[in-house]
Parts: C-alpha cells; sequence; structure tokens
C-alpha cells in the first residue's frame, strides 16, 4: 500500500495533478475536499449545523461525488458550496468525522490523496508528501478559468478562505514535516506531475 499525499492551498492545482499522478502510477484518486462540501451542501439544505450530520452522512468520493446516493459533484463547485465547506472544514467534529472515513477509505490499496491535512493529519505516514503551492494570484486567475468566474471577485474571496484554512485552530495548513514544497506558479501540469511521480518509490526516480 502506498499514499502520496497533496496538500496546499486552493488554486495550486492539485486536483488536476493528483488526478492525472494517480492516472500515470495507476492508483486510485481521493478528492478530500469534495468529502467536506458534500456536508456543506447537505447541511445547508437541510438547514442543520454540519457537525450534526457528519459522522452520518454518506459521502462516496470517486469519479462522480454521491452523498446519500445523490450525484452532488456539480452542485459542490459554487462559490457559496466552497464558502460553506471552508466553515465546515474549521469544525473540529466536522474534520473528525471526515478524517476517520479517509483513514479507513486509504487504509487499503494505492492512493494519491489531495487536500489541507493529508501527511499532517490523516496519512502522516504516507510514502511521499508534497505541498503544492502557486503565487495567489496565478491560483485565482486559475480557478477563475476553470470555473468561469471573475478573477478579481475569486482572488477576493480566496484571500479570505486561505486565512481561514491557515489560521484555523484544528489541523490548520501547513507544509507536513517531510513534504516536498513545489511551487507550480511557473511549471507546467506535465512538469509537476513528473516531478512527483519520480518521488514515488518503486517507480521511475
Ligand atoms: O480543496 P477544496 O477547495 O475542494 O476544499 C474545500 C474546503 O475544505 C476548503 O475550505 C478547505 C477544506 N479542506 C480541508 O480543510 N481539509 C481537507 N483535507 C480538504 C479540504
Amino acid at each position: 500500500m502506498t499514499v502520496v499525499a497533496i496538500d496546499g492551498p486552493a488554486g495550486a492545482g492539485k486536483s488536476t495533478v493528483a488526478r492525472a499522478v494517480a492516472d500515470e502510477l495507476g492508483f486510485t484518486y481521493l478528492d478530500t475536499g469534495a468529502m467536506y462540501r458534500g456536508i456543506a451542501l447537505a447541511a445547508a439544505e437541510r438547514r442543520v449545523a454540519p457537525a450534526t450530520i457528519a459522522s452520518t452522512l454518506k459521502i462516496e468520493p470517486g469519479e462522480r461525488i454521491l452523498v446519500d446516493g445523490r450525484d452532488v459533484s456539480d452542485e459542490i463547485r459554487t462559490p457559496e458550496v466552497s464558502e460553506a465547506a471552508s466553515r465546515a472544514a474549521a469544525d473540529p467534529e466536522v474534520r473528525r468525522a471526515v478524517v476517520e472515513q479517509q483513514r479507513r477509505l486509504i487504509a487499503a490499496g494505492d492512493w494519491v490523496a489531495e487536500g489541507r491535512d493529508i501527511g499532517t493529519v490523516v496519512a502522516p505516514d504516507a510514502e511521499v508528501k508534497v505541498f503544492l503551492t502557486a503565487d495567489p494570484e496565478e491560483r485565482a486567475r486559475r480557478r477563475a478559468v476553470e470555473l468561469g468566474l471573475d478573477p478579481a471577485r475569486v482572488l477576493a474571496e480566496q484571500t479570505i478562505r486561505d486565512e481561514r484554512d491557515r489560521t484555523r485552530e484544528h489541523s490548520p495548513l501547513e507544509p507536513a514535516a517531510g513534504a516536498v514544497v513545489l511551487d507550480s506558479t511557473h511549471m507546467s501540469l506535465r512538469e509537476v506531475v513528473a516531478r512527483i511521480a519520480e518521488l514515488v518509490p518503486g517507480t521511475r526516480g
């Protein structure tokens, strides 16, 4: 069993990179942010606090994201859910429930898991830990292109979420001990993927 942990702020390219690394190595990709998003969406719909449903909600993070059997892959990508997910992720009760599910999932098989606390909390023994980052303006530009939104608005909202993710008391965003820090601002996707794949034992590199 091998785990590649890729952490870093929003818009650093984690999802695209993690998917590509998983494809290249034949590992399974895990989008852990989608789990916080799924809980935030369900909580908003039910008008309850995310912590009240975090441990009972059935989240299946695969090719499509299922919450209690319903495909919410597109709904969880709106700016409103981004904001709600960032708030939900600051709640230690929510984190405890989600981390437990994630550890169960990655206990068997080979994974590329992407998020904010994979190398620090979820899988501190991961064989490979990467902290992927990029300049804030570049991260906002990439997200704006991806989502068809105004870059200035994305940057403003991203700044608030970055600050919350970095300064929250529980599992703040920071590079794990032993993580390789990669700044993707001036790197192509292929370069980033190649650098990470080289770090994985038993593959090329
Ligand atoms: O990566 P993302 O934008 O889909 O993540 C959504 C929110 O969840 C974001 O505010 C950060 C938070 N998150 C987290 O705290 N821990 C993770 N492992 C993944 C995401």
